[in-house]
């Protein structure tokens, strides 16, 4: 039985007055059976550090073990604060940051030396899906930066299905497309890394999520949760989402 989990990505929004007070809304929320996560700005993450309720996750973290590279943050540091983890391979990083497969593959590497977690994020544009490529994409991003892994390792990690075309846009995939790619994102985990592994990994859904249409996302059965980026910002509709 895997337990859902509803994970809020804050991106580069909030001060940190309002970020503070979201935080503490978000801790106010009722607990039922799912748990709640935020990714957030890097700079507020010693003042969330420890926290498990939410667990407070970064939005990316370094390649490279430690040394020279100004304006970075290790997985060691994270770990130093707590932290559980920290997305990888976020579209808009990939985009903006040309992160490359090779480098993905280190971040979460570096994340797992450090028993920490890696919210790995894929997704296909919509070129790509009207091409019927998408399939083939999912494939290549799950192998390329995980395929490495054993399955002990795999127990750390965490997928986020968030079709590009989906990000930010309004445009949520339909609850049938949803459950197709979450279904052929756990065979391929199957494939690679037994039935055990792809029974226990949580896969998130990413992609305008919000109030209305999250009740019809979650309750697809290869759907374990929700990776929020712009419902997260505001408590009444990330609760709503939560408790939907
Ligand atoms: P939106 O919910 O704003 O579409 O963002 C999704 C996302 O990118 C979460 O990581």
């Amino acid at each position: 039985m895997r337990t859902k989990l509803i994970a809020g990505n804050w991106k580069m929004n909030l001060n940190f007055i309002e970020a503070k007070e979201l935080f503490r809304d978000v801790q106010a929320i009722e607990n039922n059976d799912k748990a709640i996560a935020l990714c957030v700005p890097a700079c507020y993450l010693s003042a969330f550090s420890n926290a498990v309720d939410p667990f407070i996750f970064a939005q990316d973290v370094s390649a490279h073990v430690k040394g020279a590279y100004t304006g970075e943050v290790s997985a060691s540091m994270l770990a130093s604060l707590h932290i559980m983890g920290s997305l990888v391979g976020h579209s808009e990083r990939r985009q903006y940051h040309a992160e490359s497969a090779s480098v993905l593959k280190e971040k979460v590497d570096r994340l797992l030396e450090n028993n920490l977690i890696a919210l790995y994020c894929i997704g296909e544009t919509i070129e790509e899906r009207n091409e019927q490529k998408h399939e083939a994409v999912i494939q290549k991003q799950i192998i390329e930066v995980l395929g490495h892994l054993t399955s002990e390792q795999m127990k750390n990690v965490i997928i986020a299905y968030e079709p590009v075309w989906a990000i930010g846009t309004g445009v949520t995939a339909t609850t049938s497309q949803a459950q197709e790619m979450h279904a052929f994102i756990r065979n391929e985990i199957e494939r690679s890394f037994g039935q055990t592994c792809a029974s226990q990994i949580k896969i998130l859904y990413g992609g305008s999520m919000n109030a209305s249409n999250a009740k019809e996302l979650l309750a697809c059965p290869d759907v374990d949760g929700g990776l929020i980026g712009g419902a997260s910002l505001k408590v009444d509709d990330f609760k709503f989402i939560y408790e939907s």
